[in-house]
Parts: C-alpha cells; structure tokens; sequence
C-alpha cells in the first residue's frame, strides 16, 4: 500500500514537470509577453502600468484592484479580504492567483501581453503563477526608499476623493513592513529575469528604463518565435 501511495505520488511529480515544462515552452515560444511589476506600496507600479498601457496596449491586471473588486462586490469573501487588507497583510495565495487566473483566462485571446502588478509579494506566489499559469519574461522592480514611499501614499491619500481603506499611515507602515519581510528572497530567487529599476527620480526618466526594458524583451520573443 505504501510502495503504490509512493508510486502514485511520484507519477503525479513526473506529470507536474511535464506540465510545468510544456508551459515554460509554450510561453517561449509565444510573442506575447508576461510583466511581473515588483516594488513597495506607492513606489509607483501603478503609474508605470499605466504608462505602459498606454504605450504598448498590454493587459494590466492589478492585483490589489481585483482583491478590491472583491471587496466592493460585498460578498462574505470580500469582507474577509478587506480584513486582512486593511491590516496590511498579504491575503491568501489561493484567492489572489485564482483571481489573477480568471482574470488572465478571460483577456487571453486578445491580449497583447500581460502586466501582472503587485504578484508575486512572496517567493511561493512566483512559484505558483509560474507553476499554474507561465513563467514570467521579465520582473521589473520599482526600487524606492520607505520615506518616499510613505509620503507619496500620504499625499495620494491626502488628493484623493474616495480615499483607499489601507491608505493611512498605520496600515501604510504595516504595508511596508511586509514587503521588507518577503521582497529580498523574491529578488534573488528571480535574479536572472528582474530589473531594478530606481523609482525616486522623474515619472517619465523611469519610464524611458522600463521601454527600454521591454523592447528588449519584445525582440527577444520575436526572435524566439520565429525560430519554432
Ligand atoms: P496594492 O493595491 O497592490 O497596493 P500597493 O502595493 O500597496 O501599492 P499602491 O497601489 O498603493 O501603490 P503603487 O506602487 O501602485 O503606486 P502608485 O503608482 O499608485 O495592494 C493592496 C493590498 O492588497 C496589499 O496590502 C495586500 O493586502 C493585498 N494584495 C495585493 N496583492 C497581493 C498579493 N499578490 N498577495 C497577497 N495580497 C495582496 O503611486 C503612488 C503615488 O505616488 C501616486 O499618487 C502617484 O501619482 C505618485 N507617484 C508615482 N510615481 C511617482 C514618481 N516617480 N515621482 C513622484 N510621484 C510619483
């Protein structure tokens, strides 16, 4: 019974790394790009997408606006969510890549490529999206001191209309506190696909960085594309 449990646990190994192979291939070999966008809370990620958006017509599926659709749905999860969100945590893994999965199923045909922003925040979350979904074609990581990024929240806060529920400075600072707990590992677990990029200067002198980023990018899944 033992030996046939063990069996069965190795088979179904072998066919994850089959899957997780095929996916790496398929995503190799398609012109369509994957973005992870990294980086503290009020870094910037949001501003970037949207310049990106802008520019090259991608997908931009935020992670926070999507748990926060949640949440404006109502619904018992969503309470649930806003909880955990409003103490600066990180919700489960399970809700944000499912949510992420529907997200990215549905635009799938369409899209011209993908940012993912604010995923992965903790090492396993990369590992799932890579494992569930395709790997990454790059990480671009905003990289911003926490006295920037607390003032840029405050001031957001402060002009806002419809203020966030996790925009004042306890939560901000709880935010922050979890994103030095996990982002070190996820840099160097992705070293080899991550850009830092400097977020403290000028919007669009770290645009002009992140273009040049994904041009690259871009070129490379051309050319790859048009060998397979
Ligand atoms: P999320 O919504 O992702 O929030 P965040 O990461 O804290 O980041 P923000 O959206 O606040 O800031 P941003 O980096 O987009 O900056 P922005 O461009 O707006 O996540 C919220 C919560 O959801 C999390 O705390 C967690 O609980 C949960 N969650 C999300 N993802 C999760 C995941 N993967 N797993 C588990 N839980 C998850 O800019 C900020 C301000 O600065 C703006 O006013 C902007 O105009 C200004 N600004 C931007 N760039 C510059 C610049 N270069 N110079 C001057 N000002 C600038």
């Amino acid at each position: 019974m033992l030996f046939m449990c063990h069996q069965m646990a190795m088979k179904k190994e072998a066919q994850e790394k089959l899957k997780a192979e095929e996916l790496r291939k398929a995503q190799a070999a398609s012109e369509i790009p994957i973005i992870w966008i990294l980086g503290g809370p009020g870094c910037g990620k949001g501003t970037q997408c949207a310049k990106i958006v802008e520019k090259y017509g991608f997908t931009h599926l935020s992670s926070g606006d999507l748990l926060r659709n949640e949440v404006a749905s109502g619904s018992d999860k969503g309470r649930q969510l806003q909880a955990v969100m409003s103490s600066g945590g990180l919700v489960s893994n399970d809700e944000v890549l499912s949510l992420l999965n529907d997200a990215i199923s549905r635009a799938k045909g369409s899209s011209k490529g993908f940012l993912i922003d604010g995923y992965p925040r903790e090492k396993n979350q990369g590992v799932a999206f890579e494992e569930r979904i395709a790997p990454a074609d790059l990480a671009l990581y905003f990289d911003c001191s926490e006295d920037t990024m607390l003032k840029r929240i405050m001031a957001r806060a402060a002009a806002a209309a419809v203020k966030r529920a996790d925009d004042n400075e306890q939560t901000i600072r709880a935010r922050l506190q979890t994103f030095k707990l996990n982002t070190s590992a996820i840099l160097e677990l992705y070293a080899d696909k991550t850009l830092t990029i400097n977020a403290e200067r000028d919007v669009d002198d770290i645009f002009q960085e992140v273009v040049q980023a994904i041009e690259c990018v871009l070129k490379k899944k051309a050319k790859a594309a048009a060998q397979c």
